[in-house]
Formats: structure tokens, sequence, C-alpha cells
């Protein structure tokens, strides 16, 4: 028996990260912390980050406790870097979206770029989401983001009897 849900989350300075918590409660998923071994801070760090999202690189990330596998319904989440794919989410979709049963995306931004970064992680996954949310960094400095989440995980919840 799969266990419900799990919801796998790269952030580099926290907005995400913030999305993927309330996330995760509303699901009452597991969450699993995608890491890398050097995190990226200050200046540099946002360089290599364009540098990998521009290159489509798949930096190396540590190890994943969780198995999506084991899971009914994996929640993907990453911010948006270049108007692609933040680059350790592509390594994990790499490694390990394509072993899960069902298949959710949520992205933060600045305002553009998730229809690329989305089809990015459908073709790794192999598969369309379910449901897919997009969250602004306005909308988070206004805390203006608890609606859309809840109406996203109910969409991935099953229905309750009436
Ligand atoms: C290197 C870099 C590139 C970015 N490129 C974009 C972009 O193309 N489009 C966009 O809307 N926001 C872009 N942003 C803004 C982030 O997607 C946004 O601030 C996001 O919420 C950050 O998430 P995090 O705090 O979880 O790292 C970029 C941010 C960084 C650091």
């Amino acid at each position: 028996m799969p266990k419900p849900n799990l919801v796998a989350c790269y952030s580099m300075t926290g907005n995400t990260r913030r999305i993927a918590d309330e996330v995760t409660i509303a699901l009452q998923a597991d969450g699993e912390d995608i890491r890398e071994p050097h995190p990226r801070r200050g200046l540099a760090g946002v360089l290599r980050a364009l540098f990998d999202a521009l290159t489509r690189r798949e930096p190396p990330i540590e190890s994943i406790r969780r198995d999506p596998s084991d899971y009914d319904l994996l929640v993907l989440s990453g911010p948006v870097w270049a108007g692609r794919l933040a680059s350790p989410v592509r390594s994990y979709a790499r490694q390990r979206a394509a072993k899960a049963r069902r298949i959710a995306f949520m992205c933060t931004e600045g305002g553009r770029g998730e229809a690329q970064a989305f089809a990015e992680l459908s073709s790794l996954c192999r598969r369309t989401p379910e449901a897919t949310l997009v969250i602004t960094a306005e909308q988070i400095k206004n805390a203006n983001y608890h609606e859309a989440v809840q109406r996203f995980a109910s969409s991935l919840l099953p229905a309750k009897p009436s």
C-alpha cells in the first residue's frame, strides 16, 4: 500500500520552501528537501544559478531520503531561473520523478517562465501533471497565496464522500 503524498522542494532563497511547507501541511504529506552539496549563496550563487539554468545543467544533489515510488502522489516544486527550471529540480526529476505514480508541479517566480519550466518537467517526468501551482514573489511578499494553495491541494486530494 503506497503512502499518500510526498512534496519535494528545492529553494535557494526561501520562497518556494514557504509555499511547499504550506502544501505539505494541506496534503498531510511527507517532505523531501532537494539539497546541493555546495549551496548557492550571494552573487556567486546567483551567477552559478543563471549559468546552470541557461545551460540546462544537472548539478549534483545530496542523497534523496524518500523514494517517490513509495508514494501515491509526488508534488515537485522549485523556483524559475532564467525562464527555465531551477537546475537542482532538473537533477531530482531526472533521477527520481519518473517513478512517481501521480505527479503535480509547483513553482515560484518573479512573474515569467513557468510555462517553459513546467514543459521541461513534464518531459523529464514523462507525463502531464494532474495540477500545477504558480506563486509569484509579489504574492509571497503580500502573503496572498493561501487560497491558491488550498485550491491546489483540494484538487489533488480524493473527494470527500457527501
Ligand atoms: C538566478 C535567478 C534567475 C531568476 N529568473 C527568473 C525568471 O526568469 N523569471 C521569473 O519570473 N523569476 C526569476 N527569478 C526569481 C525567482 O524565481 C523567485 O524569486 C523565486 O520565488 C525564488 O524562489 P526561492 O526563494 O525558493 O529560491 C530568478 C531568480 C534567480 C535567483
